[in-house]
């Protein structure tokens, strides 16, 4: 019989098994440890990355080393999806038993988890600034899940940053492409924007908190003004001027920076696409 979910928005909290202690469980887990946790007890399982995140989390390198799981609990996959087939059959036993699993794997498809555990899967996409709890973490409920999925999500992974719903696994390539991998694009433009410092003759001890100091400052304005980007971005520029001649360059309609983004986030979603 598969777990319900229903009975999920209970007092007590929730215990989490997360599978994979690299880069984004990491973020996740740093989030949670914000502030007030929604989780009783962490436990982390890698088999390379045994040393305790701290917080409240517990690390063992195989499932087997495991205590006994109190209830009610979850399972978050957060492996590579190129080895996640590999690793399922051995926690499908754990799995049986869990309020609800998830996975974070790119392109790793519904069918594929469900496939391999013999039970249903939450998928979730969320992104690196989960860490700072600035996040935006996607997620797809299958149709096999009951609606009382939708609460427990809510309960525990709302602190991380924003969440958003998505009615189809397509559509959770579409975030991948977008904001779990966006903070790379980000910070492409970041580091691009200290190459430019550097090549106006700023030092490199200047460059980085130049460039730093222009994003935070301008997104700052942005936050703090309900007018669009556009209408910030002319309100720099003015006829003839310096805005103006840099802009001819970065806006310019076929090697600017649109149709580069444009190029770039489809690049990402084909990627997330041929995973499956
Ligand atoms: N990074 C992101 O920004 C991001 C955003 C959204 C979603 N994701 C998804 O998150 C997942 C993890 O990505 P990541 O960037 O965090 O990768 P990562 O840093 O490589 O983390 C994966 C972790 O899993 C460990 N691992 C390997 N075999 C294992 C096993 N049998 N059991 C348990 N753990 C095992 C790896 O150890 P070794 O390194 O020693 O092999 C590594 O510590 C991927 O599926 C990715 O699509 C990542």
């Amino acid at each position: 019989m598969i777990p319900s979910t229903s009975s999920s928005v209970s007092p007590k909290k929730h215990a989490m098994v997360v599978v994979g202690a690299g880069q984004m469980a990491r973020a996740m887990v740093a989030g949670w440890q914000r502030q007030a946790c929604p989780f009783s007890v962490i436990y982390t399982v890698d088999p390379h990355q045994v040393q305790d995140l701290g917080g409240g989390t517990m690390s063992c390198a195989h499932p087997s080393e495991l205590p006994p799981l109190p209830q009610p609990f979850v399972v978050m996959f957060a492996v590579k999806p190129q080895i996640l087939g590999s690793l399922l059959p051995q926690w499908a036993e754990i799995a049986k038993t869990a309020q609800a699993v998830f996975s974070i794997a790119a392109g790793f498809s519904c069918a594929r988890l469900q496939q391999g555990l013999g039970r249903p899967v939450i998928r979730l996409m969320p992104n690196t600034p989960a860490a700072v709890g600035s996040g935006i973490v996607g997620y797809y409920i299958p149709p096999e899940v009951d609606s009382g999925a939708q609460a427990l999500i809510q309960t525990l992974f709302s602190s991380l940053g924003m969440l958003v719903p998505v009615t189809s696994e397509d559509d959770l390539n579409r975030i991948t492409a977008f904001s779990g991998s966006g903070p790379a694009f980000v910070y492409a433009f970041l580091e691009a924007l200290e190459q430019a410092a550097l090549s106006l003759g700023f030092s490199p001890d200047q460059a980085p908190v130049m460039a730093q100091t222009l994003v935070q400052g301008s997104l700052s304005l942005k936050a703090a003004n309900p007018q669009s980007p556009a209408a910030l971005r002319e309100a720099v520029t003015s006829k003839g001027g310096t805005t103006e001649a840099g802009l001819s360059i970065l806006m310019h309609p076929h090697s600017g920076l649109f149709p580069l983004l444009k190029a770039t986030v489809q690049a990402a979603y084909q990627r997330a696409g041929e995973i499956q």
